[in-house]
């Protein structure tokens, strides 16, 4: 019995291994076709990664910035403008895209995290521009603040920039102002002649106040002498002349023979502390619109004087206007 069961025990063993060669067969298959097909996708994967330009490390991936593409390459903009700075950083899908924003000189202007600009003061410097996840990029804007546009203001025919009277041949005076000479000006010159009187210097006025009537006639005057285009460049159209407003003085010779005198010369550099400007300087005659008058002086205040004469502008650049008859 025992040797029966034996060959039934050993019969039904060999049955099993009949069937579970096959199991075996076909789960081997499966798991070899399952292997090869993971194999399969990995590699394509690897490839993909390589062809995009980056390589996984694990499963920490990280696209490094490769470029700044600064499309505000300069800047321009006013004292307490502002202006945002606009940066494509590259490549666009870059892991760590943020920036930071430094100026090169903070009493020009400033920057703040997200690039926008704030003007400080008039001057020039540059935005320098840095990856933070790759500080070998960088970048640079270059900045631009120019003074505030000034406020130019109209009231009744008369123009004024900043409180200063503006008179050129952009703007006239109306034919009815006729205020005589400023007394705040008239008292600003006798502070200057007998501060220059102290120095040796004699200065007189030769020339004051005229009214619009008494420019019409020295300009057609000299249009009838010396034709318009030529009178123009000395001489002011009715309306249009500094002389009218009380504010301008011809100082000891209204012709060249004024220059390099040391009157002349006194004249330039101390008139400004009792608040007189050379009106038309030298070298600037496209921009004031008349020749060199080293005679002829504007009163505009001490303050105002003060700064134009360290500016080294003349009123038009200083104000931001043209001298243009229209
Ligand atoms: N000579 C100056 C420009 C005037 O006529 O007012
Ligand atoms: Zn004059």
């Amino acid at each position: 019995m025992a040797r029966v069961n034996n060959k039934k025990d050993s019969k039904k063993i060999g049955k099993f291994d009949f069937k579970d060669k096959k199991v075996l067969i076909t789960i081997i298959t499966v798991v070899l076709i399952a292997v090869l097909l993971i194999g399969l996708c990995f590699l394509k994967s690897k490839e993909d990664n390589a062809k995009s330009g980056f390589s996984i490390v694990g499963t920490d991936s990280k696209i490094e910035v490769t470029g700044l593409k600064i499309e505000t390459a300069s800047v321009s903009l006013e004292v307490e403008g502002e202006a945002q700075l606009n940066i494509v950083v590259e490549p666009l899908e870059a892991t760590d895209k943020s920036l930071s924003f430094v100026s090169t000189d903070g009493n020009v202007a400033l920057v703040d995290a997200s690039g926008k600009i704030k003007g400080i003061d008039p001057g020039n410097c540059q935005i320098k521009v840095t990856s933070n996840s790759n500080n070998s990029i960088v970048g640079e804007v270059a900045v631009e603040v120019k003074a505030k546009a000034p406020a130019i203001v109209n009231s009744g025919g008369l123009t004024y920039i900043n409180g200063m009277l503006v008179v050129n041949k952009s703007y006239a005076l109306p034919a009815s102002y006729n205020p005589g000479a400023s007394s705040e000006a008239m008292n600003s010159f006798y502070a200057m002649q007998s501060a220059a009187a102290n120095e040796g210097i004699s200065l007189f006025i030769v020339s004051g106040f005229r009214s619009y009537n008494t420019q019409a006639s020295l300009y057609n005057g000299y249009v009838a002498s010396y034709g318009q285009a030529a009178a123009d460049t000395f001489s002011a159209r009715p309306g249009h002349s500094e002389h009218q407003s009380g504010l301008a003085f011809d100082i000891n010779a209204a012709d060249s023979s004024f220059a390099g005198t040391p009157e002349a010369v006194w004249l330039a550099n101390n008139s400004y502390k009792f608040g007189f400007i050379i009106r038309y300087p030298q070298g600037k005659e496209s921009i004031t619109g008349y020749m060199y008058e080293p005679w002829h002086i504007r009163y505009i205040g001490v303050g105002n004087a003060s700064a134009v004469y360290s500016s080294g502008l003349t009123l038009e650049e200083y104000w931001g206007v043209d001298s243009s008859y229209k």
